[in-house]
């Protein structure tokens, strides 16, 4: 098992091109599947998440063909199974995109239940409101698997209780192969519940008012092919705008929708960055200390909860005192711990981390709690005096593809090492 041995110190300066987005890219392979055409996704992240579910549809007979690194063709006519039940599947949390978008299309799934980052319980009883309200019964079988089957699927008014980005996503895609007319309310709006809305009506499906906290879904009896493009990644590119901010560095971070890194542009701003944006570009320049500010995670366009480690890291480095509130999900500090073990001066109270800022941290051996954390950890030691070392970097690798390679090129000193003899190759020679 690898990990990342890092020497902090270097400000991170350059260019940085970012992939498609993980979390549009994982509700899109799920609903690929509710046509017999065939289609073409370009702009497809190559990240442990994305390829475990191009797995899970081979597994149960879509083909699946890769012309490129970045781009896939999906043939699902030679779909002939709706269980999805493999070791790998458990592992992410978006399997249950795949009961949606089965049960859409042939009425039928089963589907184990979501795995993914242990950042919260993460309750589904809104997705399965959802499906129920469309008319499909569910029932856990023995191991775990939720059985959904319906006769048929029929539209209907449905309001989500919590603000759920999965919950959106798996109701849109039932909903759209549903007879009738689907309304959400209390609908999340983050960016790739947009893109997934986009892509299916590429595929001929009638969804209006993606992004908007009501959308509304006319059922269509039959799905097509199509060519799409998934859009950038908003959590990938606000990792690399942090890591300007904390290396007092100059990034511009380019292939990037400004728009949805706004909550993230406005808080660097506070912290006194400077931030220029171009069309599809932003350049975060650090000269001088971090100040102080305060950050709460909301649902979009709030601050996004996947950028609360990243933040809390830079925030870590600033002048005074910065409270950070979690308001999605209840067990996301738990890399505090690890921070403080590299200097950092935070208390957790309750939801709420209270952030001392330090002039500097020092570098330590720590291991990566999830996916979030662990980038924010990697920001950290890159910022730290002397050498770190990553653990558990497959957390990191579920979600930024080339993350060592893309912060090499920025003269960021990190290597990905298999053994300890590598380990100190790469102290001996950065020394
Ligand atoms: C998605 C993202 C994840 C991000 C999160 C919030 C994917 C694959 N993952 O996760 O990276 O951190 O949105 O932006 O896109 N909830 C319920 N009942 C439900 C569903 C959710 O109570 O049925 C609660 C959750 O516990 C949480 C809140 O609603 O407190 C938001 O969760 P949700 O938006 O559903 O997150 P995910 O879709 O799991």
């Amino acid at each position: 098992m690898g990990k990342y041995v890092i020497k902090g110190g270097n400000p991170l300066v350059g260019e940085v091109e970012i992939g498609g987005a993980k979390n549009a890219a994982l509700a899109i392979l799920a609903a690929a599947i509710m046509t017999d055409d065939v289609v073409f996704i370009e702009n497809m992240p190559d990240e442990a998440d994305t390829n475990v579910m191009l797995q899970a549809i081979e597994s149960i007979g879509a083909i699946v063909e890769r012309p490129s690194r970045h781009s896939v063709r999906i043939h699902p006519s030679h779909i002939t199974g709706y269980t999805i039940d493999n070791d790998y599947i458990r592992k992410i949390r978006a399997s249950y995109y795949l009961l949606g978008s089965l049960l859409g299309k042939y009425k039928k799934a089963r589907v184990v239940p979501p795995g993914g980052c242990t950042i919260g319980l993460r309750p589904i009883d809104q997705h399965i409101k959802g499906f129920t309200a469309l008319g499909a019964e569910l029932h856990n079988e023995e191991g775990g698997i939720i059985d959904a089957r319906a006769d048929k699927l029929e539209g209907n008014h449905i309001y989500l209780d919590v603000v759920s980005v999965g919950a959106t996503i798996n109701i849109m895609m039932a909903a759209s192969m549903a007879e009738g007319k689907t309304i959400i309310e209390n609908a999340a709006k983050e960016p790739h519940v947009v893109d997934l809305a986009n892509f299916l009506n590429s595929m001929g499906a009638d969804i209006k008012g993606a992004g908007t906290d009501v959308v509304k879904i006319n059922g269509v009896k039959k799905l097509h092919g199509t060519e799409y493009t998934i859009i950038p990644d908003q959590i990938e590119a606000g990792t690399f705008m942090v890591a300007a901010a904390a290396t007092k560095g100059d990034i511009t971070i380019k292939n990037v929708i400004p728009k949805h890194l706004e909550s993230i542009s406005a808080k660097l701003v506070e912290m006194g960055c400077q931030i220029h944006e171009s069309d599809d570009a932003v350049r975060v320049v650090a000269t001088k200390r971090l100040q102080n500010t305060h950050v709460k995670t909301l649902p979009y366009p709030g601050f996004p909860t996947d950028m609360q480690p990243q933040m809390t890291v830079a925030l870590g480095l600033a002048s005074g005192i910065s409270i950070v509130t979690e308001s999605i999900f209840e067990n996301r500090f738990k890399y505090v711990n690890e921070l403080t073990r590299m200097g950092a001066c935070i208390k957790v109270e309750g939801s709420s981390a209270i952030v001392e800022g330090v002039d500097k941290y020092t570098g330590a051996t720590i291991s990566a709690p999830d996916l979030r954390a662990g980038a924010a950890l990697v920001i950290a030691a890159l910022t730290a005096e002397g050498f770190s070392t990553v653990e558990d970097i497959m957390y990191i690798e579920r979600g930024y593809e080339d993350f060592d390679k893309k912060l090499r090129d920025l003269g960021g000193h990190i290597e990905k090492v298999d053994s300890e003899y590598d380990a100190t190759k790469f102290k001996l020679k950065n020394a």
